[in-house]
């Protein structure tokens, strides 16, 4: 018997008892941002990536296309790539290519989203020398795969990009490094990409953008509630709210209520009362600051190496040592 399959819990079922737990709750109520990401979600978040005042994107890319040759001097050889939310995959692109002046490249992309997986192989699969093997799981159980594939001698180039990382709650951002660390090896490497903080308006708009994509993004979480837990959300009686938390110093999405409603969710097996104007907070986006990111690192088993800033959109990129 496969052991992997009978360990694995069915994603509709844990879908279900994530948004139970999370409408069911008192006080704030929430639901999981890794839920945003179906393939409509994931299509949303693309044309996020598009709009002009979503700088962080293309941020990221500019560094990783301008930095690539220097980010890989840093990397030992032979070096095994894996990529934790590989997303399209079109920004991995330039530290592939790097890789490949000197060898060839196994890659394993690590994602929950299929149709992430997919876009990401038909992106990559033409770079002659990488080699791709996507991997469908959550972040750590994909990464100690990949750790127990790796040869003697082999070093692992784990890539976390985008600024995920900024979806944890502060302080799981450091756990969730620390879990990572465990799977490595000492002289193993994380390349990190964290957005950074930057004035408040401007990361507001980001996230508030004038074409209504990201409220889209957002609303999206409860059409797929719809969708795959037979649930009667009216999409037209919530509204997008972003906002910037100074405590926690995270842009914070959420879904207001626009007026007290009930709504079942079928699948779920229960109904959630909203009062007017109450909200589910769907995610949280962290800024950081350099020093932070150093910190972060420093309490996680890693050292930073070296880190690059983008002069148009404040985003850091750090390359990070297991010691
Ligand atoms: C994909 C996690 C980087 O936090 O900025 C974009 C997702 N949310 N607009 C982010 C997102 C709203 C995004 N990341």
């Amino acid at each position: 018997m496969d052991t992997a399959a009978k360990m694995t819990i069915d994603p509709v079922a844990q879908f279900a008892s994530d948004v139970r737990a999370g409408l069911c709750k008192t006080g704030q109520k929430e639901l999981p941002s890794k839920y945003l990401y179906d393939p409509l979600g994931f299509t949303l978040f693309e044309a996020i990536s598009q709009l002009p005042e979503y700088g962080l994107t293309r941020a990221d890319e500019r560094l990783l296309r301008r930095h690539s040759m220097e980010i890989v001097r840093h990397v030992p050889s032979p070096a095994l790539v894996s990529e934790l939310g590989s997303g399209s995959g079109r920004k991995t692109r330039w530290i592939l290519r790097a890789l490949c002046e000197r060898e060839p490249v196994s890659y394993y992309p690590i994602e929950i989203s299929r149709t992430a997986l997919a876009s990401c192989e038909s992106e990559l699969g033409d770079i002659d020398c990488v080699s791709i093997v996507g991997i469908e799981r959550e972040y750590l159980d994909g990464l100690r795969e990949v750790a127990a594939l790796r040869a003697d001698g082999v070093h692992l180039l784990v890539l976390f990009l985008g600024s995920t990382i900024g979806n944890f709650d502060s302080g799981a951002d450091a756990r969730f490094l620390s879990g990572v660390r465990s799977v490595l090896a000492r002289g193993d490497s994380l390349l990190l990409g964290a957005d950074l903080l930057k004035p408040i308006e401007r990361m507001i708009e980001a996230y508030d953008d004038p074409l209504g994509v990201t409220a889209a993004f957002n609303l999206n979480l409860l059409g797929r509630i719809n969708r795959e837990l037979d649930g009667d959300f009216d999409l037209r009686q919530f509204e997008h709210v972003a906002r910037f938390n100074e405590a926690t110093r995270s842009i914070e999405m959420h879904l207001r209520s626009k007026r007290r409603q009930v709504v079942n969710v079928g699948r779920g097996g229960f109904a959630a009362t909203f009062a007017a104007g109450e909200t589910i907070w769907t995610e949280s986006s962290h800024k950081y600051t350099r020093r932070e990111i150093v910190e972060l690192a420093a309490s996680s088993g890693f050292r930073q190496e070296a880190q690059w800033v983008d002069d148009e959109w404040p985003f850091a990129e750090s390359l990070l040592l297991a010691v």
